[in-house]
């Protein structure tokens, strides 16, 4: 097909054309897919309301692209490797007129239980070959999927569920997760006394421990799907039409529901997904993410799944039973592509090499890095023991919002450079504003990173909140779309993201709002007021620090702070727990009542001997008593 770049000349002439002519372009591109129904118009936008429409009026499934489109070609192909926690166990292959038939079956049974077109579901299952069913059954019959990553509390689970009104949630009993068994199902009991919108539960049995089922409501997926027809004929939708929402965390208290459409998803997943990773006919391609973030639906399920791939499902972690699980993992299924986060890699590096000699990693073609700015030691440890000096590094960088890769070299194609994200995808306009608003053009430049022209899979609004989208992604630069990240242009025109400017930090590649773990903290009833802030963290990339001030009332700091962490977890899930939290006498601010999160990043990070003028303060003197404490 037209539509991969197989040169650096032939990328520089693709970027010209999608920036001369965006809607011939994107046509090109977007003609290789089945559509029930051409668009009248390609595009229609303007960044104020925001409104984007692409695709207009054109009809389509995406599961007909993903499934059905394949099943002549390569119906016997394997499209889905599930790989399971627990080497010894078996894995399973999914052909693509297998996972076509589980679809359809899956999609006949939410019907049967009441779930029609625009309805949303919640997945919260783990990495078993049911999750990309579910979503993809979901996408057959136009509900609107939303998957919550399944280590998320039950409260946290509750709010998503509440957010969008969800009737149904898929689960599992449990979850394996290295040498853990891990609750799933007793979860969703918990979160579903809150949320009167549920009407049915599915649950899959994964490791057979006991649940418990309540009549009427609860419904096993053997039970489901028992008896009931893989055909299934899939239901028309509009470009346009929702397909799923993902929560995201921000810099307010409250995550919003990101949510994206049909037909842009579709398109640019696919072209992002064949050109970043070079994916040949064959290769086998693995994306080590989990379905409940982006990265999971778009390069493990819908990106992947759109060019014919074969995609690998791991349902395990890096150090389970030891750090040289991945690339056993390589080395079995004979991956070509590996799509990792820099956290993992960090995580790796700290054994050594010795876990990487047993493996060849000799189908390795090409290493990817998701999540977060992958420092340039993990880079050159990653190119060289795990690629052999012989693999391209893709830096992707995007976001939930993105939907799908924005700026990345492709592999082989485009030039690396360790530590940057390099060149946006053709179709991609990205530009440096200061905080002024005016556009830094030219080389060596630092600034706020913008897209000023839309792309298909971009978000189309926070899901029941138009204002919160418009205020958080088009208000603070006019015309613009605003990521929140800080950017540099160096010498030779290549980006390099330099991490967030706003109040979300960046844990392990996960994002956090600094505001929604201090609501969880202050709902410790003992707790008066907390801050919290990221700190460098040598695996994690950034920590969670927390700043508490406390009624101590007699008690010992050590068991009120892990009070204090337990009610994050509990409240959020175990990724938003504070690594370090210190109770303090009180909280520097401004005479306005501000907190100075200026002092308090300084001194979370170990450095607290520039402070800069402290003597505007409210409270100058608690500045001294957090220094003395800090951990
Ligand atoms: C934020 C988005 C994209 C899927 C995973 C995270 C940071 C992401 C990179 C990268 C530097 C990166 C940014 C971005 N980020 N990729 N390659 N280099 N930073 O998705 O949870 O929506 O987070 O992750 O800060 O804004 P997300």
């Amino acid at each position: 097909m037209s539509d991969r770049i197989h040169s650096l000349g032939g990328y520089i002439h693709e970027y010209q054309k999608s920036v001369q002519d965006p809607e011939t372009f994107w046509a090109s591109i977007a003609d290789s897919f089945h559509w029930q129904k051409k668009w009248d118009k390609l595009v229609e936008w303007n960044f104020d309301e925001p409104k984007v429409e692409w695709f207009k009026n054109a009809k389509l499934n995406i599961t007909e692209n993903v499934l059905d489109r394949h099943l002549y070609t390569r119906g016997d192909q394997a499209a889905i490797i599930w790989e399971p926690n627990d080497p010894n166990e078996e894995h399973i292959t999914l052909t693509y007129k297998e996972l076509h038939a589980k679809v359809c079956q899956f999609a006949n049974a939410m019907k049967a239980k009441g779930i029609k077109k625009g309805d949303r579901v919640i997945i919260y299952i783990p990495m078993v070959p049911e999750a990309a069913i579910a979503m993809l059954a979901c996408a057959r019959i136009g509900a609107v999927h939303s998957v919550v990553f399944a280590g998320f509390s039950a409260s946290a689970l509750a709010d998503r569920i509440n957010d969008c009104e969800a009737k149904m949630v898929l689960t599992s009993d449990g979850n394996f997760r290295g040498a853990k068994q891990i609750p799933v199902k007793a979860v969703v009991d918990e979160a579903v006394e809150n949320t009167p919108s549920i009407e049915t539960v599915i649950t899959l049995k994964r490791t057979g421990q006991e649940v418990t089922m309540k009549e009427g409501r609860d419904i096993w997926w053997h039970d489901a799907i028992d008896g009931v027809s893989t055909e299934n004929k899939a239901e028309a939708m509009d470009a346009e039409d929702m397909l799923f929402i993902l929560y995201t965390s921000g810099s307010t208290g409250k995550p919003k529901g990101v949510v994206h459409t049909c037909g842009g998803y579709m398109v640019y997943t696919y072209y992002s997904f064949k050109n970043v990773f070079q994916y040949n006919q064959g290769d086998v391609y693995w994306c080590t993410a989990d379905v409940g973030w982006i990265t999971g639906h778009s390069y493990i399920v819908y990106g992947p799944l759109l060019a014919g791939a074969t995609s690998i499902m791991f349902e395990g972690v890096p150090t389970f039973p030891d750090a040289g699980r991945f690339w056993q993992v390589c080395d079995k299924h004979q991956v070509n592509q590996f799509y990792t986060a820099p956290t993992a890699i960090r995580a790796l590096q700290a054994f050594g090499t010795e876990p990487i000699e047993p493996y060849k990693l000799d189908s390795l073609k090409v290493l990817g890095s998701v999540g977060e700015p992958i420092n340039e030691e993990a880079w050159h440890w990653y190119h060289d023991h795990v690629g052999k000096g012989r693999c391209p590094i893709v830096d992707t960088w995007w976001q939930t919002e993105t939907g799908g890769i924005l700026i990345s070299p492709l592999a082989g194609v485009t030039p690396t450079k360790p530590a940057y994200a390099t060149l946006p995808l053709p179709g991609i306009q990205p530009v440096i504003l200061d905080n002024e608003g005016n556009e830094l053009k030219g080389n060596s430049v630092e600034g706020n990173l913008c897209i000023k022209f839309p792309w298909p899979s971009m978000l189309r609004t926070t899901y029941g909140d138009h204002e919160r989208c418009r205020q958080t992604y088009f208000s603070s630069f006019a015309g613009h779309y605003f990521t929140g990240d800080g950017v540099k242009r160096d010498e030779d025109g290549y980006y390099r993201i330099l991490g967030r400017v706003d109040d979300v930090i960046n844990v392990s590649g996960h994002r956090m709002g600094t505001a929604e773990v201090e609501n969880a903290i202050n709902e410790h009833p003992m707790v008066v007021e907390s801050a919290v802030v990221g700190y460098p963290h040598d695996i994690k990339g950034q920590g969670i620090y927390a700043y508490v001030i406390c009624d101590m009332e007699g008690r010992s700091e050590e068991s009120l702070q892990n009070e204090i962490k337990q009610t994050v977890t509990k409240i959020i899930g175990p990724i938003a727990k504070p690594d370090k939290l210190q109770i303090v006498p009180g909280l520097p601010k401004t005479r306005s009542g501000k907190i100075m999160r200026r002092i308090l990043r300084k001194i979370a990070s170990g450095d607290a001997s520039n402070l800069g003028d402290i003597s505007t303060l409210l409270n100058p003197e608690v500045v001294e008593a957090i220094k003395e404490g800090a951990q």
